[in-house]
């Protein structure tokens, strides 16, 4: 998996700075890197394993019934990729019986390699990585992101401003599944979204379990690979970003957006 990882990164370079953007909606951007990195990705699991299902995000899923699905995402980070802004990765997954067992994400302007089984821990370029030990949300770094799809129909932006007056800020890299890798490797605290993709978190839920953190819905539940809530943490803060996202739902103890016209006067 790293390997083919590795490769369709290496591709990934030598399209940047010189693909033209496409559009599969209003601001959803494709560019011929994403086609050509899943295009590789499948030729090289269909050479080794031809028997296994693949996902992914371009060409979908023919689904055979094998007891082994992939979940692949050629290009993490399409915006980014497309305007040169150099946060962007190769995500692939592998499931058996419904279980993740293994997960590789792969960022090329870094040479970093997240790499995780299942019961084997978390890696990063071969060395083992564990979740954050921050334990107080009002001192966490957290991240999260704005899927360009529906974008219209999407509550984030309270969550955003509500979690970024209760710690030390919120990122938004446009990269999911780094994001996720990000959480794994104690960078990040904790890291939501709304309506992820199976190909976006697969891989990155698998290593943050793998390197001691969780990940649920954002009631508590359990993450599942369909599910449109992602909330993903070190533990430690998980009890605390649950609590937020609750009263925020309610409409509890909301922090005022400040009145842009009020500024201009
Ligand atoms: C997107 C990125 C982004 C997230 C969006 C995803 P793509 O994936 O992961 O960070 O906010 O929800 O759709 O389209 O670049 O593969
Ligand atoms: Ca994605
Ligand atoms: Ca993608």
């Amino acid at each position: 998996m790293s390997e083919i990882a590795r490769e369709a990164g290496a591709l990934l370079l030598r399209y940047l700075h010189r693909v033209a953007i496409q559009y599969k909606g209003e601001a959803d951007l494709v560019t011929e890197a994403d086609r050509a990195s899943e295009a590789l990705i499948r030729e090289r699991i269909r050479a080794l394993w031809p028997a296994h299902d693949i996902m992914g995000e371009e060409q979908g899923l023919v689904d055979t019934g094998s007891e082994y699905r992939w979940y692949v995402d050629p290009l993490d980070g399409t915006t980014n990729f497309a305007h040169g802004y150099p946060v962007f990765c190769v995500s692939m997954a592998l499931e058996h019986k419904g279980k993740r067992i293994a997960g590789v994400v792969f960022d090329p302007t870094r040479n970093e390699l997240f790499a995780a089984e299942k019961g084997s821990g978390a890696f990063l370029n071969g060395q083992p990585i564990h979740v954050s030990k921050t334990a107080k949300l009002s001192e966490s770094l957290v991240a999260t992101g704005f899927p360009s799809h529906k974008r219209h129909k999407n509550p984030n932006i309270h969550f955003y401003h509500q979690i970024t007056l209760r710690t030390h800020g919120v990122r938004r890299a446009g990269s999911a599944a780094l994001d996720l890798c990000y959480v794994a490797c104690g960078r990040f605290d904790g890291f939501w979204e709304f309506n992820l993709n199976p190909w976006d978190t697969a891989a990155g839920v698998l290593l943050v379990e793998e390197a001691g953190g969780k990940v649920s819905d954002f009631s508590d539940g359990p993450f599942q690979i369909e599910s449109r809530e992602t909330m993903a943490s070190n533990g430690l803060l998980h009890p605390a970003l649950l609590h937020e996202f609750q009263e925020i739902f309610q409409g509890r103890g909301l922090e005022p957006i400040p009145d842009p016209r009020q500024h201009k006067r």
